[in-house]
């Protein structure tokens, strides 16, 4: 090797570790501090070991307003790159706190979107680590614009490549509408917050007092706005889940679904599934049993867990193949669907449908629930966009109905009407307008109040209206089962729909009831 081929290394190898300093010794042990980990140490618990391929590593930003021209970190404040999660390609931003707050600035922005650009073309999810103050102060409207682009490459990317986002620390003013355009939405408790207008904001305007951690934490947004699909506890413990949730993602829409050889036999019987559902019909039981006992090996990945508990969301395998599961939970609101459940689930099977994943539906709901906050805030509006996903969804479509499936709630549970491909429904159940006493009520008020014929027209009512057989010989229901066969009966409709296709009529796109 020459002198100078060996200088010019020795200064490659510098500048290198320089930019892997980020904003210095001083500014990472703060981060520590904090209980975060940086930007850099992020991407090395998500990725495989030494797959991380660095791009724009040398990029700085062109800034000259206050003394800026001397201010230069390599990288400008964000990582990007691409690597690989269990050996499947991935395209990761991390932005580095320790350089100007992580705020975004033009180019630091740029290198975001070259990124999103360049997994689009290749055809893999981008995850984003979010650790910012926001459009870099001191490059004004450069920066806005580069929000701009990024909030556009979001959109074009939205349904092409899933999108993750991983807020790991500040996320305020407008930079929030780069995660809520993504896919999915993971927050760290304690250390990361989301908000539109901070607290003193909030002071000055509405005089209102609230803390960070009170307007855009972690819980408020799990548990309130429905904004974020995850919190973990701390940094590792969410990169350690991301790694696991990524496996029943397919890279893109052009993917096939990711695999996963399993033991658990498809033809497995469980003869505990016969006594889940109580004897007492007001009795509730939880459906998250159902699921876990279900899917390949037990393991369900829940979204959502504590926002709209009246539904539960989230991923599992079965016989090897990932599915989006859908269902009722009668143990909170009686599994009723409401404004909140009915938007959660939404955006949920539109996104499986976007991402080929097959949808499996588990129905036990009583109706819409009644009220007049419910009626005031739009549940016609809300509801309908459920309704409407389950339409205009042309994956493989299975229902089960566990106890109940009634009124309105009945259609929107992807029923046979909306398409749904199979139909089951457990021996038990009842499928109808409304409830038997209800309806005694409803049509046979005078009756009703001799006790003894009330008795005799629900059993009449149930027999003649309610009964799956009622739903099974008008072709509604493909078959009533019994509840010890649900995961071979599901996994047989899985494999016979892999090469399901549907033709819908042209348009430029739908206009779902936002
Ligand atoms: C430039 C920024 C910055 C920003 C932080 N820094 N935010 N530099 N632009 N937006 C710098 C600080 O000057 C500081 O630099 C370093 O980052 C660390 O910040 P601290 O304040 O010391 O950290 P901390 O106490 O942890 O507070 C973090 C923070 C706070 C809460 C994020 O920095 C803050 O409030 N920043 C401003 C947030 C904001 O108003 N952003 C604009 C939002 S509006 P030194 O050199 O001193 O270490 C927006 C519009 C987007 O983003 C519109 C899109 C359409």
């Amino acid at each position: 090797m020459s002198k100078m081929t060996f200088q010019n290394q020795q200064i490659l190898d510098e500048k290198r570790s320089q930019a892997r300093f980020g904003g210095g010794a001083q500014r990472i042990l703060q981060q520590h501090q904090k209980g975060k980990l940086t930007a850099r140490e992020r991407i090395e618990v998500l990725l495989d070991p030494d797959s991380f391929q660095e791009t724009g590593m040398f990029v700085e930003h062109r800034c000259d307003n206050f003394g800026m021209r001397d201010k230069k970190f390599a990288g400008d404040g964000v990582v990007t790159g691409h690597g690989t999660i269990n050996g499947r390609l991935i395209f990761v931003y991390s932005q580095d706190f320790t350089v100007f707050g992580g705020s975004l600035g033009e180019y630091h922005a740029k290198k975001i979107c070259n990124l999103i650009d360049a997994a689009l073309e290749v055809g893999a999810p981008v995850i984003g680590i979010n650790d910012s103050g926001g459009a870099r102060i001191q490059e004004g409207v450069d920066s806005l614009g580069g929000y701009g682009e990024l909030f556009h490459r979001n959109t074009l990317a939205s349904g092409v490549i899933p999108q993750i986002t991983l807020v790991m620390g500040p996320c305020a003013g407008g930079a929030v509408y780069s995660p809520a355009l993504t896919d999915f939405i993971f927050m760290v408790k304690g250390s990361s917050y989301m908000f539109v207008t901070g607290p003193d904001v909030i002071k000055t305007v509405t005089g209102e007092e609230v803390t960070q951690e009170k307007l855009g934490g972690a819980r408020m947004h799990n548990t309130q706005s429905g904004v974020a699909d995850l919190a973990f506890k701390n940094d590792v413990e969410l990169l350690l889940e991301t790694r696991r949730f990524i496996n029943f993602l397919p890279l893109s829409n052009r993917d096939v679904l990711p695999l996963r050889p399993t033991s658990d036999p498809a033809d497995r019987v469980d003869m505990s599934l016969n006594t889940l559902v109580p004897t007492n019909p007001n009795k509730s039981y939880d459906m998250k049993e159902l699921i876990q006992r279900i899917v390949d090996e037990g393991d369900f990945f829940e979204l959502q867990p504590d926002y709209a508990k009246n539904i539960i969301i989230g991923f599992g395998y079965m016989e090897g193949s990932p599915v989006g599961f859908v269902a009722n939970q009668p143990l909170h609101l009686a599994g009723c669907l409401d404004i909140n459940a009915s938007r959660k689930a939404a955006r949920f099977v539109r996104f499986c449908d976007a991402f080929s994943i097959p949808l499996v539906t588990l129905v036990d709901v009583p109706g819409f629930l009644p009220g007049i906050e419910q009626e005031t805030s739009g549940i016609i509006k809300h509801g309908a966009k459920l309704l409407y996903a389950y339409a205009e969804a042309t994956v493989p479509k299975i229902t089960v109905i566990t106890r109940k499936a009634y009124g309105g709630a009945y259609i929107v549970m992807n029923s046979k009407h909306l398409r749904g491909d199979n139909n089951y429904a457990w021996i038990n159940s009842e499928i109808a307008v409304m409830g038997a006493e209800g309806a005694a009520e409803v049509i046979f008020r005078q009756e009703c109040k001799d006790p003894d014929r009330k008795k005799e027209i629900i059993a009449n009512y149930k027999e003649t209206i309610t009964s799956p057989f009622v739903a099974a010989s008008r072709g509604y229901l493909d078959d009533i089962i019994k509840p010890q066969n649900t995961r071979w009966r599901i996994c047989k409709s899985l494999k016979y729909l892999r090469t399901k296709s549907v033709n819908k009529p042209w348009k430029k796109h739908d206009n779902l009831p936002l």
